[in-house]
């Protein structure tokens, strides 16, 4: 039989895809494509957004921009969040030779898009960023703090990446697609700075420019990087400093793990103090209970704030982390006893060796049946 080939369609795959992060966005997405497709017009390009689940019906409001123009998209994923590897995904989501990626709240200058994609061809450049910090560019009304965090975090960032980039925290730029694949595995994903992140992952240095814009005022919703930016920034820049060996979770892990000795000897020193040594495997037990209850809902909010477990999901969340932990919790209490009474060995030093054997345990049961479970919603 002679193997038929089905027609070629007439479309070739665009020229350019913007994709657009999205987290409670559905009051701007339709203002964003209207003013993008306006922007781009005469360009084959292209629009997905990358939405994490939003509970406000941002998914929804992109599906029916969808229905109307095929030259949008949408990649909705569940129970994840975060705004690089949303970036991430949607630029290796499609086949278009050039990739911008733009906030979804309307803060970026749709605008420059043309320019940036004249300017990455013409000068043959690998990327181009849209810059507040460049002769002409600027941040719009923005309070002290604001100024002085991003005044910092920039400064970080250019140490970080050894390059001259003004702006480096710009979340608006244009990248050749064969330059974010020949760097994707090296890429975090952590935290919000993908720019960055694209920088420092690159070999050899990136060849770029950067183009000024005017950040503009947030019309509708809010910010969702103002809590946990610093957390999820300073993750980045340690994953970055101990390299790919190390999993950035495990850090997070271990960090909050060396808080929770601090809670665990502070429950344990007052019991011993109050009722005598005699009660060190009561105090011992007590401590473990509460420094573990602490741990998950800390590691629930910062290293695993991805796939926050949230209402229910926390109560049986800390409830099979207590579980998964209990064997581990076994044997550190089993070995600080047997440390503290036969061996004679000082307090402090036989809940230590408790702890550290009980942690093993903790992060490699705890990232398997708490967090990494496939959830219902
Ligand atoms: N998919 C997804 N998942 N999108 C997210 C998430 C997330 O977890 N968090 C935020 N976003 C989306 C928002 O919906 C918005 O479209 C965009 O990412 C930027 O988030 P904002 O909450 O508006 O951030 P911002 O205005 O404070 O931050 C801006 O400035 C930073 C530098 O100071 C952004 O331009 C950042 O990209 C930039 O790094
Ligand atoms: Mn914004």
């Amino acid at each position: 039989m002679s193997q038929q080939t089905p027609a070629q369609p007439s479309c070739a795959p665009p020229m350019l895809t913007v994709v657009v992060p999205t987290y409670k966005e559905a009051e701007s997405v339709a203002e964003l494509a209207r003013r993008v497709s306006l922007a781009l017009e005469g360009i084959d390009w292209e629009l997905i957004f990358v939405d994490d689940d939003s509970p406000d019906g941002t998914p929804e409001r992109v599906r029916e921009l969808a229905r109307q123009d095929p030259r949008i998209r949408l990649i909705q994923r569940i129970g994840r969040r975060g705004l690089s590897s949303a970036c991430i995904e949607g630029m290796l989501a499609t086949s278009a030779p050039f990739l911008a990626v733009m906030d979804g709240d309307l803060q970026h200058d749709e605008t420059l898009l043309p320019r940036m994609l004249q300017t990455i061809e013409t000068e043959n450049l690998d990327i181009v960023i849209g810059s507040r910090y460049v002769e002409g560019g600027g941040v719009g009304e923005w309070n002290a703090k604001r100024h002085s965090m991003s005044r910092l975090a920039t400064r970080i960032g250019q140490y970080l990446i050894h390059a001259e980039l003004q702006d480096p925290m710009s979340g608006f730029f244009m990248v050749r697609a064969e330059v974010l694949r020949s760097c994707v595995r090296r890429l975090s994903g952590v935290g919000f700075k993908i720019l960055l992140d694209i920088f420092s992952a690159a070999e050899p240095p990136l060849r770029f420019r950067e183009l000024p814009f005017t950040f503009r005022q947030r019309e509708a919703g809010s910010s969702k990087l103002e809590q946990a930016v610093l957390w999820e920034y300073l993750l980045m820049l340690a994953q970055k400093v101990i390299g790919p060996v190390i999993p950035v979770r495990f850090i997070a892990f271990s960090l909050i793990g060396g808080l929770g000795v601090f809670v665990h000897m502070a429950v344990l020193w007052p019991v011993l103090n109050l009722f005598g040594t005699g009660a060190f495997l009561l105090g011992q037990s007590a401590a473990t209970l509460v420094a573990m209850t602490s741990n998950f809902f800390l590691n629930n909010l910062l290293t695993y704030r991805d796939m926050r477990l949230r209402g229910k999901q926390l109560l049986w969340g800390w409830f099979t982390f207590v579980m998964a932990c209990s064997v581990g919790a076994l044997a550190n209490v089993g070995i600080a006893d047997y440390l503290f009474n036969q061996s004679h060995s000082g307090w402090f030093f036989s809940a230590l060796a408790g702890i550290l054997v009980g942690a093993v345990w903790n992060y490699a049961v705890t990232a398997v049946y708490t967090w990494k479970r496939p959830r219902s919603t």
